[in-house]
């Protein structure tokens, strides 16, 4: 399963990549918002920083508009892949691009019809939003689910499912149990995925103990 990293905080983006777990990042305007920086240097940034794939949202709504973004963002670094959303437009310009060579990451999926259409049209990655899912009450990993299963009946189709709206380590779990391609995380899911309290607790043990040993592995 690949991690992707669910920001545009370039500091925060260069600090988890130094731990080596890091296989892209996605981006999207809130993030940027919340990022502040002008958006294609921002992008670019990103990019050096992360070799792997890194998505860019398009800002516009209509298809032609759209799709020079598309390109406009496309040549910013050969790692990024462009953003659109799950609209007739954004899947017309997903096409577009695809067929030109173009990654494109079809974003705000919430629902295995929509994901189907994104694979039709070419679709790198696809993006469903598990958390606002369950914020509605509908079930975030059942969508997930249903997109895998799908997806698996067609080995010509080669969109990977990037899950992505991730609240906690446990949608990161289920959508490792299911299968799922990518998971894309808030840098602080990631953090909250190493801890547990019985590894903190176990170490601080095990770091007692070993001082009253009175030995340094160094030394011998
Ligand atoms: C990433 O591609 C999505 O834009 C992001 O995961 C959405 O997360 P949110 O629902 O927490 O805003």
């Amino acid at each position: 399963m690949k991690f992707f990293i669910d920001t545009a905080d370039l500091a925060e983006i260069r600090d988890l990549a130094a731990t080596g777990l890091v296989d892209g990042v996605t981006t999207n305007p809130s993030l940027v918002l919340k990022s502040g920086g002008k958006f294609v240097d921002l992008v670019a940034e990103i990019c050096r920083a992360v070799p792997g794939p890194v998505s860019a949202e398009v800002a516009a709504t209509d298809f032609a508009t759209m799709l020079k973004e598309g390109q406009r963002l496309a040549k910013i670094a050969p790692n990024v892949v462009v953003k659109v959303p799950l609209t007739q437009d954004g899947l017309k310009t997903c096409k577009a691009l695809s067929d030109a060579g173009t990654k494109v990451n079809v974003t705000l999926c919430f629902s295995a019809a929509q994901a189907i259409l994104a694979a039709k049209a070419g679709a790198a990655y696809i993006s469903p939003f598990v958390g606002r899912l369950d914020d509605v009450g509908s079930s975030g990993m059942d969508l997930i689910a249903d997109i895998v299963d799908i997806y698996s009946n067609y080995p010509a189709i080669h969109t990977e499912v990037l899950v992505a709206s991730i609240r906690n380590p446990m949608h990161v779990v289920e959508a490792a149990k299911l299968g799922a391609d990518v998971v894309t995380l808030p840098p602080s899911v990631l953090k909250q995925m190493y801890s547990h309290p019985l590894t903190d607790k176990g170490l601080a043990a095990f770091v007692s103990d070993w001082a009253k040993t009175g030995q340094t592995i160094l030394d011998q």
